[in-house]
């Protein structure tokens, strides 16, 4: 059902409750690719599309509020697949709407669609519904280079695409309806898994909105679900942390283990970053999703990493985990190798290079255990992760 979001706009985009995998992280929540449609006195809009084989729902929806063949235009705020990979549909569908991206996002849509052309619009550009305007904003790298936010100042409604986004399906449209606890721990994942690397170009798009005179009192993202009231502050309040990269006195443990000896060093190590009172948690590559290490890793200022030796190398797992993380290019942050080895040492060796060339700042010698570890090595390990934990403290 098209539901209002503000007075003129209704929701009118798609619940993919299904998703579980987005870009290589998990996404146990499904998602929803989020259209609006803005209705002025002369013309109506529809600000985004959806994925491809959504397109039908997405037009069952506006075809409850207005006759498409009324819609007179569309606004393609980026051109990533799950917003514009539905246009060409949604195009002929709605055979008297012009269509607007940002200059960058025109060039995008050429080349996602067979040299479809669409018109520019850019900040100077103002477009009249009748009673209903649409302003617009290129952000670039939010979160491609073609990314743009859409502001109705008439309902100080802002559509700002991935920004403010979660994965998350939900029946309800609004952070009020599900929880805002819940909403707002679903944005850390979504940003710490996407947006993370982009931090620098976020916090400019976020403070461009008030530069240029927008002062929304809903934002309504292309994912999950929209923000408003006391929820929306929390969520601007949280972006303000993340794009600053305000780090706390915790570390993550993440591990791969062949025979157990690793796992039982990761324990320890924890057990000895928390006898220093800051705060661990610790995942087993193979158990835990990358989603939520990547979502705990956002505000803490230590990452240990381990992994057994095979083949003289790391396990594939923390390998590619480390390629995950050098996607999204954590700063400011202390980092630690450790892991057991049998013939031949190779992994912890490899994990501080390439920790190190992401950015991290080494602390110390990796810990490294042949074989078991014994009592004695165990309370070596323990000793290991007390010192990172001071170092956390004092950095
Ligand atoms: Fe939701 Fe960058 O696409």
């Amino acid at each position: 059902m098209a539901l209002w979001v503000s007075d003129s706009i209704h929701w009118v985009g798609a619940i993919d409750w299904n998703l579980r995998d987005f870009h290589g992280y998990e996404t146990p929540r499904g998602t929803t690719y989020n259209a609006y449609l803005v209705q002025g006195k002369d013309t109506v809009a529809l600000v985004d599309t959806v994925k491809a084989p959504f397109v039908d729902e997405l037009l069952s929806r506006v075809a409850e509020v207005v006759d498409p063949a009324k819609v007179g235009l569309i606004v393609v705020n980026h051109v990533e697949p799950d917003h514009n990979g539905g246009l060409p549909a949604v195009m002929e569908a709605m055979p008297n709407a012009r269509v607007v991206a940002s200059t960058v996002g025109v060039k995008g849509v050429a080349e996602y669609h067979d040299g479809l052309a669409v018109e520019a619009v850019g900040a100077d550009d103002v477009i009249d519904l009748g009673g209903r305007t649409l302003h617009f904003l290129p952000v670039s790298m939010v979160h491609w280079p073609d990314s743009m936010f859409t502001y109705c100042p008439e309902v100080t409604t802002l559509m700002p695409n991935d920004a403010f986004g979660q994965h998350m399906a939900s029946a309800e449209r609004f952070a009020d309806q599900v929880g805002v606890d819940l909403a707002i721990e679903e944005l850390a994942v979504y940003y710490s898994n996407i947006l993370m690397g982009l931090s620098t170009p976020v916090a400019k798009a976020v403070a461009r909105i008030a530069e240029v005179g927008w002062a929304p009192t809903v934002i309504a993202p292309s994912h999950g679900v929209i923000w408003r009231g006391d929820a929306l502050a929390k969520a601007i309040e949280a972006y303000g942390r993340w794009t600053s990269n305000t780090l706390t006195d915790k570390v993550v443990v993440a591990y791969g283990t062949m025979w157990g000896s690793t796992d039982a060093l990761a324990r320890r190590i924890a057990d000895g970053v928390a006898a220093e009172g800051v705060e661990v948690t610790l995942h087993d590559l193979a158990l835990s999703p990358i989603a939520t290490v990547t979502r705990d890793l956002l505000d803490a200022k230590g990452f240990l990493l381990g992994s057994s030796t095979l083949h003289r190398a790391m396990l594939y797992r923390p390998a590619g985990y480390l390629q995950w993380l050098g996607g999204l290019k954590p700063s400011g942050r202390l980092g630690g190798a450790f892991g057991s080895y049998g013939w031949s040492s190779g992994a912890v060796e490899q994990i501080t290079e390439r920790m190190t060339e992401i950015g991290f700042t080494m602390v110390g010698e990796p810990y490294k255990q042949k074989y078991r570890p014994t009592d004695d090595d165990l309370a070596a390990a323990f000793e290991w992760g007390r010192a990172f934990a001071r170092a956390v403290k004092g950095a």
